[in-house]
């Protein structure tokens, strides 16, 4: 059996010393109370508030440059905010350094030290903290079994694929038995198929050690399937912060919903209860606030949330389809030039591509944004 496939979360490794010494510690909290961090003229972090719970797996999740790293390194001590605070359990680490913490940091691929084996690279920690050396090797040794790569403590990291280099840098973060756990797009540079196996590896472990993570992502469906909540970050700050289901059905604003997702805007207009009109159906509007009847707004609906139907009187031609196994995906254009995605459980009478179809809401209601946003 290749080691590639040995889940981390091996239950014969369960009474491995070392788990059972990180799942016995009382889980933290973590708080950032509006933490600042300006570059120059860049405001990397322009006032983050974010509250994990003991135990939770967050995933802050956004675009390139909204400060995604920057707040992590903050919580490792390996960065320090100009104005905020960052709280830990019930101590405040805002002035303290790295080495005074008890955090496990794992980065994206390439971190580990290309000149030491896999158990020496495991042990770094340990003998940073001046463990004893049979100790070290003890805990290594435990350290690999949980990550299911006991055969490899000999070797050196060029001699290990990317997912188990990766499995490796988990083995070391967890060695000092850390209180919270950084990963910063820990699976970024593996392939698809490693990257999927190792994200639910990652998680079923945290959920098993019950510690505290932040999970550093701009990879939407990793940032959704990881994590208990999503941060979504938008310029140095927190645009919306709930679980996967909430961000992905009830976005709070325009960038979530457009950041998180595919997402059609249609020109609709707000009627008279708590209701809007879109593409000739009426659908409850989820946020009327102070809209009065008539005003023009734009409808945000799911691809998934329309159906197109095949009809020579309909309103759209199919002009792009694409046929992704369990569903497709067509591109749709109206008659006044607008264009719809629409996708759609892969079935045989599906539209073709070029055939007239007719538009479906399957939705019954909507967030909508004013029309000039
Ligand atoms: N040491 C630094 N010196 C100057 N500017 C920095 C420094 N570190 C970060 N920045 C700037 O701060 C902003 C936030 O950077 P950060 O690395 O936190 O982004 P990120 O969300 O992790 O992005 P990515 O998804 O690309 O990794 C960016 O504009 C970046 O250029
Ligand atoms: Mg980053």
């Amino acid at each position: 059996m290749s080691t590639e496939s040995t889940p981390l979360a091996d239950p014969s490794a369960q009474d491995v010393g070392i788990a059972a010494a990180v799942a016995a510690r009382a889980s933290v909290g973590v708080n950032f109370k509006g933490v600042q961090r300006h570059f120059g003229d860049v405001a990397a972090l322009a006032g983050l508030d974010l509250e994990i719970h003991p135990g939770e797996l967050i995933a802050l999740l956004g675009p390139s440059g909204c400060g995604k790293t920057t707040a992590l390194r903050i919580l490792g001590g390996f960065d320090h905010p100009d104005a905020g605070q960052v709280i830990v359990g019930d101590r405040d680490l805002t002035k303290v350094p790295a080495n005074k913490r008890d955090m496990g940091m794992v980065f994206q691929a390439y971190s580990l030290f290309p000149n030491m084996n896999v158990r020496d690279n495991v042990a770094f920690g340990l003998r940073m903290r001046k463990q004893d050396k049979t100790v070290r090797g003890k805990r290594a040794d435990e350290l690999l079994a949980l990550v299911g790569l006991s055969q490899t403590a000999d070797r050196y990291p060029f001699q290990l694929s990317g997912g188990q280099q990766q499995r490796v840098a988990i083995a070391r973060a967890l060695a000092i038995e850390p209180t919270v756990l950084l990963l910063d797009e820990p699976l970024s540079a593996l392939d698809a198929q490693v990257r999927h196996q190792l994200r639910a590896e990652i998680r079923s472990l945290q959920l098993r050690l019950g510690i505290t993570t932040l999970f550093v992502t701009h990879d939407q469906s990793e940032a959704l399937s990881i994590a208990d909540r999503v941060g979504v970050m938008h310029a140095g700050r927190l645009e919306q912060l709930d679980t996967p289901e909430n961000i992905y059905r009830h976005p709070a604003t325009a960038f979530v919903a457009e950041f998180v997702g595919a997402m059609n805007r249609l020109p609709g207009r707000v009627g008279d209860g708590d209701e809007v009109q879109v593409l000739g159906q009426r659908l409850k509007l989820r946020n009327r606030n102070e809209r009065p009847a008539g005003t023009a707004v734009i409808a945000m609906l799911r691809p998934e949330a329309i159906a197109a139907v095949p009809d020579s009187a309909g309103s759209g031609e199919v002009v792009e389809r694409t046929f992704l196994g369990a569903s497709v995906r067509m591109s749709v254009k109206l008659d006044d030039g607008q264009l719809v995605l629409v996708e759609e459980p892969s079935h045989a009478d599906a539209a073709s591509i070029g055939q007239r179809v007719g538009l479906r809401i399957l939705a019954e209601s909507t967030t909508v944004a004013d029309a000039g946003e």
